[in-house]
């Protein structure tokens, strides 16, 4: 099939380029004139394990194209997936204006039958005010389908040739049955495609964000209450996840979520629930909880130092998650933040994530190209991100460059016993 991507982001990008390795023919469309010309060029803007690969494979085979010009795009392929960003706006809501914009100017190059699907996170309602965009513009027919992304940054290519579902939304069975056809080869070994109403579909991404949040903040919590009695959290978290109905994914305790999803799709959820006059109470206290939770670490070091005048410490870490560049929303900035305005020296170190980080935090702290020298020097070690390479260090070699051996590991990657063991005073969370 032929299929046009807007947006080449985290998303876009990655559901081009796995249409593309399908055998289809993508155009990837985004009005950043800098990041399309180096797609043209085969380089990647973005870190995301597998897709330089896939990008580059596909493009040399021609079935990945990338533009800046949306009607031609539109004029030649019938399938045009919207991926463009739906960031919070100042109310909490998300911002609409990308996804109607580029719904507007796909309507104004339509030269036939097309069929619009949103894959941005957008709330429930969105594929009517897409439909009604497009209706207004043109004659031509149309379906507008809305198919909401699961992928998890990091993750992102395996989870879209791999999906555990494909959810999609439609109002009309040419819409769908060309839909099924697109993922039938992603879905051989079994994932379901769920055909529902465009609304149900919508809400499916914000439930499914929601519930994930929701058990970040829950053992976030349990494991606050773990400190105050000396209980030890993995001990608890093991216990509850071999129930089956609870289960173990995303029962790890850490330094609040980040992202460019959950923080907003929580806020939007609670916002057109609220818009319908219903308030969400628990998805306030997630948010509540996340919050207070980005702190936690640095109670800690303040704890554990009294004045922060002076220290230097090490922070090991700055995406929001591991195997990927981005920092929206990432604990590292609230903590760094803080323990700047505390009076500390930050020396950091990230994989993957130094060239976002220097556009966010600019030269308040110091970034160094080796985890290693960011200890040199450190009062102590605040592990903020669980990068495979932080799982096992040299100790000894540690000691030697840190000023005190002191570690606080906010994603609880270090046993305690070990630390100790290894001459470390350490800190975790819940434990
Ligand atoms: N990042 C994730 O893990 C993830 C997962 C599932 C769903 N989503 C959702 O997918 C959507 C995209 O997220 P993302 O992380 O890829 O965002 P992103 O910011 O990485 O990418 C968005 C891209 O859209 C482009 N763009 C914006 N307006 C445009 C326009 N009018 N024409 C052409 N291009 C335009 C931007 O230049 C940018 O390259 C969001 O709604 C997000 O909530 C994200």
């Amino acid at each position: 099939m032929k299929i046009s991507v807007v947006g080449t982001g985290y998303v876009g990008l990655v559901v081009g380029a796995c249409l593309a390795e399908n055998g289809h023919e993508v155009i990837c469309v985004d009005k950043d004139e800098a990041k399309v010309r180096a797609l043209q060029k085969g380089k990647i803007p973005i870190y995301e394990p597998g897709l330089e690969e896939l990008v580059k494979r596909n493009r040399v085979e021609k079935r990945l194209s990338f533009t800046t010009t949306l009607p031609r795009a539109v004029r030649q392929t019938q399938i045009i997936f919207i991926a463009v960003g739906t960031p919070e706006a100042e109310d909490g809501s998300a911002d609409l204006q990308h996804v109607l914009g580029v719904a507007r100017d796909v309507a104004r190059a339509m030269n036939g039958y097309k069929v619009i699907v949103d894959k941005s996170t957008v709330p429930v309602g969105t594929a009517e005010k897409v439909r009604e965009v497009i209706r207004r513009e043109t004659t031509h027919p149309f379906s507008v389908v809305s198919n909401p992304e699961f992928l998890k940054q990091g993750a992102a290519v395996n989870d879209f040739l791999k999906p555990d579902r494909v959810v999609i939304g439609a109002e009309d069975p040419r819409g769908a049955e060309l839909m099924k056809e697109l993922y039938a080869p992603f879905t051989r070994t079994g994932a379901p495609i769920m055909v529902m109403d465009c609304a149900s579909a919508e809400l499916c991404k914000y439930a499914a964000n929601a519930m994930l949040a929701t058990r970040i903040s829950f053992m976030n919590e349990v494991a606050r209450v773990c400190d105050l009695y000396g209980a030890n959290v993995d001990e608890v978290r093991r216990a509850i996840a071999s129930d089956t109905r609870i289960g173990s994914a995303f029962l790890f305790p850490g330094v609040g979520y980040g992202g460019s999803c959950f923080p907003k799709d929580v806020k939007a959820i609670l916002k057109f629930a609220k818009d319908k006059g219903y308030d969400f109470k628990i998805l306030d206290a997630v948010e509540d909880v996340n919050q207070a939770q980005k702190n936690v670490l640095v109670e800690k070091i303040q704890k554990h130092f009294g004045s922060l005048k002076g220290k230097t410490l090490a922070v090991w870490g700055l995406a929001f998650k591991p195997r990927t560049d981005d920092m929206r929303e990432a604990p590292a900035i609230t903590i760094i933040n803080s323990l700047l305005k505390a009076g500390a020296k930050v020396q950091a170190y990230d994989p993957e994530a130094t060239e976002t980080a220097r556009r966010v935090l600019g030269n308040k702290i110091t970034y160094t190209k080796k985890s290693y020298d960011a200890l040199t020097g450190a009062d102590g070690l605040a592990l903020v991100t669980e990068w495979n390479e932080f799982r096992e260090p040299d100790y000894a070699r540690m000691k030697k460059l840190m000023r005190q051996p002191v570690v606080f590991d906010g994603r609880n990657i270090y046993s305690p016993a070990q630390m100790k063991a290894q001459g470390f005073t350490y800190f975790s969370i819940g434990r």
